[in-house]
């Protein structure tokens, strides 16, 4: 069994409102001893940071933002700043969504600098590629991901290496309840693992938690999390309902 220790997401997207967030990170902090030994970070809407950081304090669940600009001020209307992030209480950052790439139109080269602010600013970036189905159906997985890991990443230390999470999320997944099969993604964990050791070294590469995601449900999540190289998951919408993310949140969890 490999040393990293899991990682479970949930990425609540634009959804629930101030006391829906509230409730539902209280629950996660009463029943977080169903999944003791997995780390468990949430992501709510940027505007309920400090309500859903308030609801987890005392606890260790990490709070964690959906999206950081790269400048740490400035005249950026309507962005927020990785030490802002880390003002309200924040752990982590998810960067390079395939939502953020697709509709906000970021590139690699735009979440390489927002991965380096963000390190810069003490948060651990959760670092999303994933290919879409006109390219898998192409039979070209293995040059997108790897594209995107080296785009997105280049430039870093291994030390910084060593600090992100990366998270795999087929974009044809994503919301779809089209779940990737347990070897198909394993064989993209190994390979994005593979690329880690090149950027910094396999010993690094050998401590990186790579997050699987896309419709990871409560059913499916077994055979994902028997993986070698599945070390958690980046969940959407069964993150919205406790039972089924802490249901996901146990399936990693080490004995
Ligand atoms: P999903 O979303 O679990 O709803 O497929 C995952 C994600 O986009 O992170």
């Amino acid at each position: 069994m490999p040393a990293r220790p899991p990682i479970v997401a949930g990425n609540w997207k634009m959804n629930l409102d101030r006391a829906q967030g509230r409730a539902l990170a209280a629950t996660a902090v009463a029943r977080r001893h169903e999944a003791a030994s997995t780390e468990l970070v949430l992501c709510p809407p940027a505007v309920y940071l400090d309500t859903v950081g308030a609801a987890l304090a005392g606890s260790d669940i990490g709070l964690g933002a959906q999206n950081a600009h790269d400048k740490p001020s400035g005249a950026f209307t309507g962005e927020v700043a990785s030490a802002m992030l880390v003002d309200v209480g924040c752990r982590y950052v998810i960067l390079g969504h395939s939502e953020r790439r697709t509709l906000c139109g970021e590139t690699d080269a735009v979440v390489n600098q927002k991965t380096k602010a963000a390190l810069a600013a003490g948060l651990v970036p959760i670092v999303c590629v994933g290919e879409t189905l006109e390219e898998r159906e192409a039979g070209r997985t293995t040059d997108v991901v790897a594209t995107q890991v080296r785009g997105s990443l280049a430039g870093l230390s291994p030390e910084h290496i060593e600090k992100l999470v990366v998270a795999y999320e087929p974009v044809w997944a994503i919301g779809t309840g089209k779940v990737a099969t347990p070897a198909q993604a394993q064989e993209v964990h190994a390979l994005i693992r593979r690329i880690l050791g090149e950027l910094a070294t396999p010993a690094v590469a050998n401590r990186v938690r790579i997050q699987y995601g896309g419709s990871v449900k409560p059913d499916n999540v077994a055979d994902l999390a028997a993986q070698p190289d599945i070390d958690g998951a980046l969940v959407g919408g069964a993150s919205l309902k406790a039972d089924d993310f802490l249901a996901i949140a146990k399936a990693f969890a080490r004995a």
